[in-house]
């Protein structure tokens, strides 16, 4: 009767590891998609060539707070939306405003970053101090896809400047700026910034901040179980203090 039990409790830890381990392994992955060269929220390693950044450090936080996990890819902006209609991937993690137009198509968790658009030039540029500058002669820079992108084209048909140059990725457009290819670039305050924390001196920000955005995490239209895990988890992320890490090791 004794060895009874004992090999009952054996068998009964035996199955209870097994249990843990097929849990391990049976953890759902969602494919989380981002373009990168939007410093400091999107962007490469350096010395890993791996993604990283706020938005890579934020979902890597929400996915353990919430027990799932996360394969990364890397995508033009402007195919993002397309891509998670289609349901090649799960979540967009990628410096997106929530505007009224996006939430028609996808949708947002709460937004956790409040932004806006700059016009940025060439350091030492005399001519341009502000938007109302910009001139019908001139060429202004955008990515694709981007809400800078949509000034560039409302400037362009409204006839105030003479092209919209959108571009896939953001490097590009800074090293244009640089070589006068373009007299202008439509972008994010907090990336143009970073841009210009990485290389002093060679490009500058005028006038006001054109307008308000809020960053948030995009899901297929009706995945309320993925948005209320990712809403959950960053309300978790939030209150643990982790949130203001990783917000004090990419801002400040
Ligand atoms: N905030 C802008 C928008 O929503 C630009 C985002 C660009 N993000 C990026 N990872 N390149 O359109």
């Amino acid at each position: 009767m004794k060895n009874i039990k004992k090999w009952m409790a054996v068998v009964l830890v035996g199955v209870m590891v097994f249990a843990f381990a097929a849990c391990g392994q049976n953890k759902v992955v969602y494919k989380v998609a981002m373009e990168p060269t939007f410093p400091p929220f999107d962007t490469t390693d350096t010395e890993t060539g791996e993604l990283s950044g706020f938005d890579v450090d934020m979902m890597e936080a929400i996915a353990a707070d919430q027990g799932f996990e996360l394969e990364w890819a890397n995508m033009s902006f402007g195919g993002l939306i397309t891509a998670l209609q289609s349901g090649n991937i799960d979540i967009i993690a990628s410096g997106m405003n929530a505007s009224p137009a996006r939430r028609e198509k996808v949708d947002f968790s709460e937004t956790y970053y409040d932004s806006g658009l700059v016009v940025a030039v060439k350091a030492g540029n005399k001519t341009i101090t502000s938007i109302k500058d910009l001139t019908p002669d001139m060429k202004v820079g955008g990515q694709i896809g981007t809400t800078g992108a949509d000034k560039c084209n409302e400037l362009q048909k409204a006839g105030k400047i003479k092209e919209a140059k959108i571009y896939d990725g953001l490097d590009v457009a800074m090293m244009d700026l640089q070589n006068g290819t373009i007299d202008a670039l439509i972008n994010d305050l907090p990336v143009t910034k970073a841009y210009m924390t990485a290389k002093p001196g060679t490009v500058e920000i005028v006038g006001d901040v054109l307008n308000a955005e809020s960053y948030g995490i995009a899901v297929k239209k009706g995945n309320k179980e993925l948005l209320d895990k990712i809403n959950t988890g960053m309300k978790n992320i939030k209150e643990n203090g982790t949130f203001d890490k990783l917000y004090s090791k990419w801002f400040e």
